[in-house]
C-alpha cells in the first residue's frame, strides 16, 4: 500500500549538498513510477546562504529555496511548506548552529560527517535528538559501501588493520584538517569492525598547504589488544582509498573507491569455508602467492554509498529504528579524531615542527604551534 509522503530537504548545497539533491531528486521520480512507489518522497526544500547559488538551485530543481534555516523554519511553521528530514551538508563548523534548531522542530536528521566540530557540539547533538525523539544519522558513508557490507559476515577477531585514504589537493573541507575530513571515514569503519575501547594512540601531521594539518599518521591500540594504523594525506599526488585487515588465518583487503574485496585464506578448504562459498569467484592462482594460500574475490553488489546511506536514512525516518550509523557512532568517531589532533599537537611540539612552515608562508595552525 502506498504511504504518505517523506518531506525532505537540503541544508548546504555546495560540493556535496548537491550530491544529496542529485539523489533525493532521483528517489522522488523514481517514486513516481518506480518501485520506490510506496515509499515516496518530496524534495520540499533547499536552504543555502549563498544567494548567486540560490537562484540557479531554484531553476534546477524547482524546490523553494531558503537563505537561512530560520526562514525554512517560519515558513512551515505557516504551513507554507511541510519538512519531515533532512540533510546537513553545510561546513563542518556549522553543523551544530544549522543542525540544533532543526532538531528542536521535530526534524530527522541526517548530519554530514564529522557529526560537528567539537565533543560538546556533538553531545549537545546527541541530547537534542534524544530529548525531541529524532532521528540523527552521521553521514559515514563507506559504511554503506558494498565492499564494506560484504566483509560483514566474515568477520573473525581481525587484530591489525592499515588505513590508507590519499586525496589529491584541491581547496574544499579546509575549514577542518585532513582527520576530521578525510581520516575519520576509516576511524569510523575501523571502530565499528574492531568493537574496542581505544587503549592508546600516537600521532604525527603536518600542515603543508592548507595551514591546517594536510597529512597524518595515526597507530592507536585498542583494548583488545588490535591495532591500527592510519594514513590520511589531501596532499597527494594519487588517489588511494583502501582498507586492510589480519585476522587468524585470514588476509583481507578493501578498496573502497573500486569496491572490490579480496580474502586471501591460509588454506584454500578453510577460505572457502570461512566465506561461504556462496557468490565468492575463485580467482586463478596469482603468481608469487605461496603455495597453502587460496584468494577468494567475495562477490560485491556494486551501488552508490551516498544513495544506499540516504535510503537508510529514510528508512529509519519511516520505521524509528536506529539508524545504522547513529548520533552516538558520529560522537565517537569525533571524539577518535579529537583525541588524535590532541596527540598531533603533543608531538608537533616534542618535535618542534614548527620548522615544517611553509615557505610560502602558511602558517603553522595554532594547534600546532
Ligand atoms: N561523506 C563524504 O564523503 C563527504 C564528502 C565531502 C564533504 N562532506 C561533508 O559535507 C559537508 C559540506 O562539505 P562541502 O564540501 O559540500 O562544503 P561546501 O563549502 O562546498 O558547501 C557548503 C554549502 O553550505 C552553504 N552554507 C554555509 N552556511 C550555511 C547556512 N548557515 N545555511 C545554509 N547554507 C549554508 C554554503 O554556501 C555552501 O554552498 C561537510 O561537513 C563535509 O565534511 C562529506
Amino acid at each position: 500500500m502506498s504511504q504518505s509522503p517523506l518531506h525532505v530537504a537540503v541544508c548546504g548545497a555546495g560540493a556535496f549538498g548537491r550530491n544529496h539533491l542529485r539523489i533525493y531528486r532521483d528517489l522522488e521520480q523514481q517514486g513516481l513510477t518506480g518501485s520506490a512507489a510506496a515509499n515516496p518522497i518530496r524534495l520540499s526544500a533547499i536552504v543555502e546562504s549563498d544567494p548567486a547559488r540560490s537562484l540557479a538551485l531554484h531553476t534546477e530543481y524547482g524546490a523553494p529555496v531558503f537563505s537561512s534555516i530560520e526562514a525554512l523554519l517560519e515558513a512551515r511553521a505557516k504551513g507554507e511548506i511541510a519538512i519531515d528530514a533532512a540533510s546537513v551538508c553545510v561546513p563542518t563548523s556549522l553543523h551544530a548552529k544549522v543542525a540544533a534548531p532543526l532538531l528542536e522542530a521535530g526534524i530527522d536528521l541526517l548530519i554530514e560527517k564529522p557529526i560537528a566540530a567539537t565533543r560538546e557540539e556533538a553531545a549537545s547533538l546527541n541530547a537534542l535528538a534524544t530529548k525531541h525523539r529524532r532521528i540523527l544519522q552521521v553521514g559515514h558513508l563507506e559504511r554503506f559501501n558494498p565492499a564494506v557490507a560484504a566483509i560483514q559476515g566474515h568477520l573473525n577477531g581481525p587484530m591489525f588493520f592499515e588505513a590508507h585514504r590519499l586525496s589529491v589537493f584541491t581547496p574544499r573541507a579546509l575549514d577542518v584538517d585532513v582527520v576530521l575530513d578525510l581520516m575519520i571515514h576509516d576511524l569510523d569503519v575501523v571502530l565499528s569492525l574492531a568493537k574496542s575501547p581505544v587503549r592508546d594512540l600516537h600521532a604525527v601531521g603536518l600542515p603543508i598547504l592548507s595551514g591546517k594539518v594536510d597529512i597524518a599518521n595515526v597507530r592507536i591500540e585498542f583494548e583488545s589488544g588490535c591495532v591500527a594504523n592510519f594514513t590520511a594525506s589531501r596532499v597527494s599526488t594519487e588517489r588511494v582509498r583502501k582498507l586492510r585487515f589480519f585476522q587468524p588465518h585470514q588476509y583481507v583487503s578493501i578498496d573502497y573507491a573500486r569496491q572490490d574485496l579480496l580474502v586471501i585464506d591460509v588454506s584454500g578448504a578453510a577460505g572457502a569455508a570461512a566465506l561461504g562459498t556462496a557468490g565468492a569467484q575463485p580467482t586463478p592462482a596469482i603468481p608469487g602467492l605461496p603455495a597453502g594460500l587460496s584468494l577468494q574475490k567475495p562477490k560485491v553488489e556494486p551501488g552508490e554509498p551516498l544513495r544506499l546511506e540516504i535510503e537508510s536514512f529514510l528508512q529509519s525516518v519511516r520505521t524509528r529504528q536506529t539508524p545504522r550509523v547513529s548520533g552516538e557512532d558520529g560522537q565517537a568517531a569525533l571524539d577518535l579524531a579529537l583525541a588524535i589532533n590532541e596527540a598531533m599537537a603533543e608531538h608537533a611540539r616534542r618535535a618542534g615542527l614548527d620548522r615544517f612552515a611553509s615557505p610560502a608562508g602558511f602558517p603553522i595552525p595554532p594547534n600546532l604551534a
